[in-house]
C-alpha cells in the first residue's frame, strides 16, 4: 500500500471501529440497562433508538464499504485521494447528526454531499475507463466493478425517493418502502455484492463466466421488489422481483463453481455464506417464505449475513489479497467474532423456542455485539 491507500484503509477501518461502537450501544441500551443519552457538559441529551441505529448504518455505508470498494476497484487510487479523502471526512462528520438529530437538515446536507461525491467519482471513473487509463483485464473482471458502480448510481436514486416521500408526508405510502428498498437492496446486493464477486474472481484468477454476469446484472436490480411485504406488492411485480431472485441464486452459484478450490483461507467464511445467501435468494422467490421469513424477524439477521459476513469479511480478504496480509492482521479473529454475532442474532428471532428465552439472553447478544469491535481495533493499530 503506498501511503494514499495506507490512508484510507485505515480510515475506513477507523469509520468500522465508531460504526461497530454505535451498533455495541444500541444493544447496550436494549439489553444491558446503558442510558439512552449523549453524556454533555451542560447535562446528558436524550437519544432516540432509531436515530442511533440510522448514525450505525450512515457510518457503516458512506465510510467503511463504499471508500474502501473504491479503494479496490481503482488501478491507480492515489489520483482519486481528494475524493476518497472527501467521502471518509464526510462520513464521519455525519456521525453526531444522525445520532443526535435524525435525518434532519444538517445531516440532509452531508448524506447530499457524499451521494454527489458519488457521482463525481462516478464520472472521473467512466473518463478514466473511456481514456484507457483503468483498462480492461483480460478476465473482464472490469465489466464486474463496473456494473457494481453503475448499481451504486442506482441504488442512489432511492436515497433520492425517500427524502422526496418523506418531504411530501408519505413516509407510509409503498412509494416510501420502494425507495428505501431501492436504496438499501441495490446498495448491498449490487454497488457491495459485485464489487466482492470482482475482487473474489481477481484473486482466484478466473475469468467472470459470461451467463452468470448477465444473470446477476439483470437479476439484482429486480431485488429491491423483494423486500416490501409480499401483501402490498401487485403480483405482476412480485413476479418480477421472484425471476430476479432466481436469477441472482444461479448466477451467485456459477461464481462461486467457478471459485472453487482456487482461494486462501481467508475467502472460507464469505464463500460459504455466498451460497447460504444464494439459498435465501431463492427462497425469496416463493411469496409464502418470504412472508415467513419476515414474520420470523429474520430480515435484520439476514441484512447482517450479507453485510457483516459477506461484505465485511470479503472486503477484508479483498485487501489481505490485493495489497498484503500485513494489513489485515487479526482477519482470523474477526471472522470469529463476526460468526458469533451472526448466530447470536438468531436468539432474538421466532427461530429460537421461546422456552430457551431467558435474561441471559439479551446481555448476551449485547455482549457478543462488542466483538467484532475489538477485533477491528486489533486490525488498526496492526496496520
Ligand atoms: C460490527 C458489528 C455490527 C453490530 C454490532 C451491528 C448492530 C446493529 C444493530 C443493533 C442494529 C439495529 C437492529 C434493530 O433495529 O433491531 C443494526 C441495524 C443495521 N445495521 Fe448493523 N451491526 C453491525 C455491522 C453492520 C455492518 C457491517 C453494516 C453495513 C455494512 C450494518 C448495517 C446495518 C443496517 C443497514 C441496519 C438496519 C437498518 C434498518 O433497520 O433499516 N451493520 N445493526
Amino acid at each position: 500500500m503506498n501511503t494514499v491507500e495506507k490512508r484510507v484503509w485505515t480510515g475506513s477501518l477507523a469509520c468500522f471501529i465508531l460504526a461497530a461502537g454505535t451498533g455495541f450501544f444500541f444493544r447496550g441500551i436494549q439489553f444491558l440497562g446503558i442510558p439512552a443519552e449523549f453524556p454533555w457538559p451542560h447535562g446528558a441529551i436524550p437519544l432516540d433508538m432509531g436515530h442511533i441505529r440510522h448514525a450505525h448504518t450512515h457510518v457503516m455505508y458512506f465510510g467503511w464499504v463504499t471508500p474502501v470498494v473504491m479503494l479496490l476497484m481503482l488501478p491507480d487510487p492515489s489520483r482519486y485521494r481528494g475524493l476518497l479523502t472527501t467521502l471518509l471526512v464526510l462520513a464521519l462528520l455525519a456521525w453526531a447528526p444522525f445520532l443526535l438529530l435524525g435525518y434532519k437538515p444538517l445531516s440532509i446536507v452531508l448524506s447530499t454531499s457524499t451521494m454527489l461525491t458519488w457521482y463525481v467519482f462516478g464520472i472521473r471513473y467512466m473518463w478514466d475507463r473511456r481514456r484507457g487509463s483503468i483498462p480492461l483485464d483480460g478476465r473482464c473482471v472490469r465489466h464486474l466493478f463496473d456494473a457494481s458502480l453503475a448499481l451504486l448510481v442506482v441504488a442512489s436514486t432511492g436515497a433520492w425517493g425517500l427524502g422526496l416521500t418523506m418531504a411530501m408526508g408519505m413516509d407510509h405510502s409503498l412509494a416510501y418502502d420502494l425507495s428505501l428498498h431501492v436504496f438499501l437492496d441495490l446498495f448491498a446486493e449490487g454497488w457491495l455484492m459485485l464489487a466482492i464477486l470482482a475482487a473474489m474472481l481477481r484473486s482466484a484468477r478466473r475469468a467472470v463466466p459470461r451467463r452468470a454476469f448477465w444473470m446477476l446484472v439483470a437479476g439484482i436490480p429486480t431485488l429491491f421488489l423483494l423486500g416490501v411485504v409480499p401483501e402490498r406488492l401487485p403480483w405482476e411485480m412480485r413476479l418480477v422481483g421472484s425471476a430476479g431472485a432466481l436469477m441472482t441464486a444461479a448466477g451467485l452459484l456459477l461464481v462461486l463453481l467457478e471459485v472453487r478450490g482456487r482461494l486462501g483461507q481467508v475467502w472460507r467464511l464469505p464463500v460459504a455464506l455466498m451460497y447460504v445467501n444464494a439459498g435465501v435468494h431463492a427462497g425469496l422467490a416463493i411469496p409464502a417464505v418470504a412472508s415467513w421469513g419476515m414474520a420470523m424477524g429474520l430480515r435484520i439477521p439476514w441484512l447482517h449475513l450479507v453485510l457483516l459476513g459477506i461484505v465485511t469479511t470479503g472486503l477484508v480478504a479483498a485487501v489481505h489479497d490485493h495489497f498484503g496480509s500485513r494489513y489485515t492482521r487479526g482477519w482470523p479473529m474477526l471472522q470469529a467474532s463476526i460468526v458469533l454475532v451472526l448466530a447470536s442474532l438468531f436468539l432474538l428471532t421466532g427461530l429460537w423456542p421461546g422456552s430457551l428465552v431467558g435474561e441471559w439472553t439479551g446481555p448476551l447478544v449485547a455482549g457478543i455485539a462488542l466483538l467484532p469491535m475489538a477485533a477491528m481495533v486489533r486490525m488498526f493499530t496492526a496496520t
